[in-house]
């Protein structure tokens, strides 16, 4: 279902209009993309409130494209959209208690290999645990690409582990977009260790097949003890489906997201 904007027409600004949605309790202020989004107590429930400024107006646009084309349990949608005068923007969402498994952090990557975080709290997790949340992640991306979608910048920083309740979630798909797409820059948004190597060839073709390689990557590196991919947690059946899902060339791969989740479906029975 599209997601209306609603247009804010006082002259209110950012801040003055954040403050008077309730208390906010967390800023998220370091991202990568120059987004800044705030946790916010409002009267009816906390909210993950995230704001994009004039320049970022492509990923709002595309924020909302995957998410009225898409909905899926493991995916959080927005509830409601906004735009101010300033040209400013606001998507806000139901917010989610637990983990970025890679959260923005001062610390870098090591910020994964913290024991009390969230990261090496998954990684500990049994791996049956592990497998529910890896299912939900390519379930979800079945309907993603059953929806003509191809995941961008996916990467463990849009995986939001709830570890009371044993739930993964998918966040932040503001760089999906409709594919196949014919890539018309050097590369795109992304963390390198989950990127297929179209992704980095101006004039490759971006489709489903690397969702595929995205995916492919998430599984090996998730089912794992440590952060280096030398601590496999899975079976040989498990590690000859990331093989073909992660093959250098697309045509080497699962075909489809489908075919990907089938395959790992029946190596994890
Ligand atoms: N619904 C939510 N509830 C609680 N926290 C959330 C929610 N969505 C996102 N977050 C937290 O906010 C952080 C920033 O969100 P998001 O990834 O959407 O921002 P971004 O600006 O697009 O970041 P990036 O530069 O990594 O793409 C996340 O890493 C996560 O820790
Ligand atoms: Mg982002």
């Amino acid at each position: 279902m599209p997601i209306p904007v609603t247009p804010i027409p006082a002259d209110a600004d950012l801040p003055a209009w954040l403050d008077a949605l309730g208390t906010r309790f967390a800023a998220f202020e370091l991202q990568g993309s120059g987004c800044l989004s705030y946790g916010i107590a409002t009267p009816t429930g906390r909210r993950f409130v995230k704001t994009f400024r004039a320049e970022h107006d492509r990923l709002l646009r595309r924020a909302l494209a995957v998410h009225a084309a898409v909905a899926h349990e493991s995916i959080v949608a927005p509830l409601a959209a906004y735009r101010l005068r300033s040209g400013e923007s606001v998507l806000v969402y139901p917010w989610l208690d637990g983990g970025v498994l890679y959260p923005a952090d001062p610390r870098g990557a090591a910020v994964r290999t913290d024991p009390d975080g969230a990261m090496a709290r998954f990684r500990a997790l049994p791996v049956d645990r592990v497998e529910a949340a890896l299912a939900a992640v390519l379930d979800a991306h079945v309907t993603v690409a059953a929806a003509g979608l191809v995941a961008v910048d996916f990467y463990d920083g849009c995986l939001l582990y709830d570890f009371a309740a044993s739930r993964m979630h998918v966040v932040d798909m503001d760089e999906y977009r409709p594919g196949p797409f014919t890539l018309e820059a050097d590369r795109l948004p992304g963390s390198t260790r989950f990127m297929a190597p179209e992704e980095f060839r101006r004039g490759a073709v971006i489709d489903e097949r690397t969702t595929v390689f995205n995916l492919g990557r998430m599984l090996r590196l998730l089912l794992d003890a440590g952060d280096v991919e030398a601590a496999w947690r899975g079976t040989d059946r498990q590690s000859a489906v990331i093989t073909r899902a992660t093959a250098p060339r697309p045509e080497h791969r699962h075909a489809t997201v489908a075919e990907l989740a089938g395959a790992w479906r029946a190596a994890t029975a």
